[in-house]
């Protein structure tokens, strides 16, 4: 029997995940992955909880039953439209007669940056430090220890709807779980996908789900901006299901097997799709395909460009894009986002972990990954609604292996 384990629960608008990692020798292992279709989740919200439940409980159990062990709490990760995020400050004396930073002030700190304009109906699901300042100097990255007589804290403050997340973690409860935290699942994706080189340089993670396309931008070490655009890639399913007048299934199969982002293909070729009832066939061109595609994903990506616009700094340089998510598995969409943000982009596979089977290194994973990559962290001083027993000191203690 293993003795400390951390669990992820991805509820997505197409698949639920759940992913159990171990303290191996080599630091934090994967040991357990299990996944299930999800019907009752739709653009991160619960549309139907007997369904969600369901998939909750049959994405566990095949984790738990790979990991031979069972799971108990769970880091959740929640998206859309009801989450929002700002960034805000915070400023205390130091309280010591030494005149030096303790823990303490650091968490008093980062609560004073926490008093925001919040309405009734909504909660703190995340205040990121950024950088501290002592007395003036700032960039500080770990203020402790420091001489100072004032310290201050800029952090990312994400909030979400109340009501939404207690849908989601009543799912969560009902199938048996206890909730050991929530992650807004961009930074979940960027635990998974990015370096601590790129989030000090510049980087644009967008994961593009099923129904959501989310973003976390990061810029000097920290995140600058987070977000969610309620278009993902079940929008492409549904315009080719519509243009080449089939069914969804069938949409779904073209769109994997034949669409691409990319505005020019040099080899043309026609392949055939069924007819909405499926009795009947009719061929359709590779550049049909691209017609439908390319200018969707297109207006994503502005949507997405003029979203950072309007919160990143005009001068702030970003020097990469990444790409997780099921939809960044479509041929050519580096190439069309590198073409709208003027930006190298990559595709994002969950590469941080030892213990990753060859089928989880895939972009769709990242979230589900970076859960219990990301979720411990948060348990440190910058958490999170979701109050806990036993499992806040394993929190912590993993915590303090990534801190
Ligand atoms: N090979 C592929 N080519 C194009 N699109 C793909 C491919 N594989 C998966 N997708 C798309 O990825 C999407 C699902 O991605 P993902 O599994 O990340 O979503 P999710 O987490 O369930 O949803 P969300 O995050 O929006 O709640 C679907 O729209 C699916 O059609
Ligand atoms: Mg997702």
């Amino acid at each position: 029997m293993r003795a400390q384990t951390v669990a992820g629960l991805d509820i997505g608008t197409t698949k639920t995940c759940a992913v159990v990692a171990a303290c191996g020798p080599q630091g934090l292992e994967i040991i357990g992955v299990g996944e299930a279709p999800s019907a009752g989740m739709r653009r991160g919200v619960v549309t139907d909880l007997e369904e969600t439940v369901r998939s909750i409980e049959a994405a566990t159990e095949r984790a738990e039953r790979m990991a031979g062990v069972p799971i108990s709490h769970v880091y959740v990760g929640v998206t859309g439209e009801h989450i929002q995020s700002t960034n805000n400050r915070g400023i205390v004396a130091v309280s010591g007669e030494e005149r030096e930073v303790v823990a303490g002030d650091v968490k008093r700190v980062l609560d004073a940056s926490k008093i925001i304009n919040l309405a009734a109906e909504r909660q703190i699901i995340h205040a990121l430090p950024r950088h501290y300042t002592v007395d003036g100097h700032d960039g500080v990255t770990d203020p402790v220890g420091m001489s100072g007589g004032r310290l201050e804290v800029d952090t990312h403050i994400i909030t979400g709807g109340a009501t939404f997340i207690a849908n989601v973690l009543k799912c969560v409860h009902r199938a048996g779980l206890e909730p050991a935290g929530l992650v807004f699942e961009p930074l979940a994706s960027s635990a998974a996908t990015l370096l601590p080189e790129e989030k000090v340089v510049g980087v644009v993670l967008l994961d593009i789900g099923g129904g959501t396309t989310d973003i976390a931008v990061y810029a000097g070490g920290g995140a600058l901006h987070t977000g969610t655009i309620p278009v993902g890639g079940n929008i492409l399913t549904n315009d080719i299901a519509l243009g080449l007048k089939t069914n969804f299934a069938e949409a779904e199969n073209v769109k994997r097997v034949y669409g691409t982002a990319a505005k020019t293909e040099t080899d043309e070729t026609s392949f055939s799709v069924k007819t909405l009832d499926g009795r009947n066939t009719r061929m359709v061109t590779t550049q049909e395909l691209r017609a439908i595609i390319e200018p969707r994903i297109a207006e994503l990506f502005r949507m997405v460009r003029a979203q950072i616009a309007e919160h990143v700094p005009r001068d702030q340089i970003l020097g990469e894009v990444v790409l997780t998510g099921g939809g960044a598995r479509l041929a050519g969409i580096d190439a069309a986002a590198a073409e709208i943000f003027a930006l190298p982009t990559r595709i994002g596979y969950p590469a941080t972990l030892a213990g990753l089977t060859e089928a989880v290194k895939q972009p769709e994973y990242a979230t589900a990954v970076g859960l219990v990559l990301f979720g411990p962290k948060t348990e440190n001083g910058t958490t999170n609604g979701v109050r806990r027993g036993i499992f806040g000191r394993v929190g912590a203690w993993l915590g303090e292996l990534w801190n």
